[in-house]
C-alpha cells in the first residue's frame, strides 16, 4: 500500500527524484541531468508531496505556492509501473489540502492533457507563458 507525504524537497535524494521523473516519461521535459539546476527545482520548490510503496518513490508533486492564493503545479509524475491506480489523484488532492484556499494552477504536459479534464480541471483560454 502507498500514502502521500508531504516532505522538505531539499532532504530528497536527487538521484532518486531524477530515477523517478525517468519512469514516469516526464524527464523527457526537465533538466533532471543537470544536477545542480534540478537540485534547485527541488530545494526552492516549497510544496513538495510523494508517495512511496514499500520504500519506493512512485509519485511526486512538486508545487510553488503561496499557501493560500495560488499553488504552481510544475511536475506531478507518477512511475510507469504504478500509473492509472489513483496515485496522481491522491497526489493532487494531498497539494490541494497541503494549501487548501489556493486554487491550483497548471500546463499539461502532452501526455497529459486529456488527464485533467477528468479529474476536474477546466481550462483556461487566457493562460500565457513568457
Ligand atoms: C499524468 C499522470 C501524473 C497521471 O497519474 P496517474 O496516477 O497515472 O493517474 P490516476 O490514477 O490518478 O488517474 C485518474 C484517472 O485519470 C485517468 N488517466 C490517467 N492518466 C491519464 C492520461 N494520461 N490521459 C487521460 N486519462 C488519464 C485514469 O485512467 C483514471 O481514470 P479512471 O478513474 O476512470 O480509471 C501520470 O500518468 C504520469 O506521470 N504521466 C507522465 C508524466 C506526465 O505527463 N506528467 C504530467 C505533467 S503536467
Amino acid at each position: 500500500m502507498w500514502k502521500c507525504e508531504v516532505v522538505v524537497g531539499a532532504e530528497l535524494d536527487v538521484e532518486e527524484v531524477a530515477e523517478l521523473y525517468r519512469a514516469s516519461t516526464l524527464a523527457e521535459r526537465r533538466p533532471v541531468d543537470d544536477r545542480e539546476r534540478f537540485a534547485e527545482m527541488l530545494r526552492a520548490a516549497n510544496l513538495v508531496v510523494i508517495v512511496r510503496s514499500e520504500g519506493r518513490l512512485i509519485g511526486i508533486a512538486r508545487s510553488v505556492t503561496d499557501n493560500v492564493y495560488a499553488t504552481y503545479l510544475s511536475d506531478l509524475a507518477v512511475d510507469r509501473e504504478f500509473q492509472r491506480q489513483g496515485v496522481g489523484q491522491a497526489l493532487i488532492r494531498a497539494t490541494q489540502e497541503a494549501a487548501p484556499p489556493a486554487k491550483i494552477i497548471l500546463l499539461a504536459a502532452p501526455a497529459a492533457v486529456d488527464y485533467y479534464p477528468k479529474i476536474g480541471f477546466t481550462q483556461h483560454h487566457s493562460a500565457w507563458v513568457l
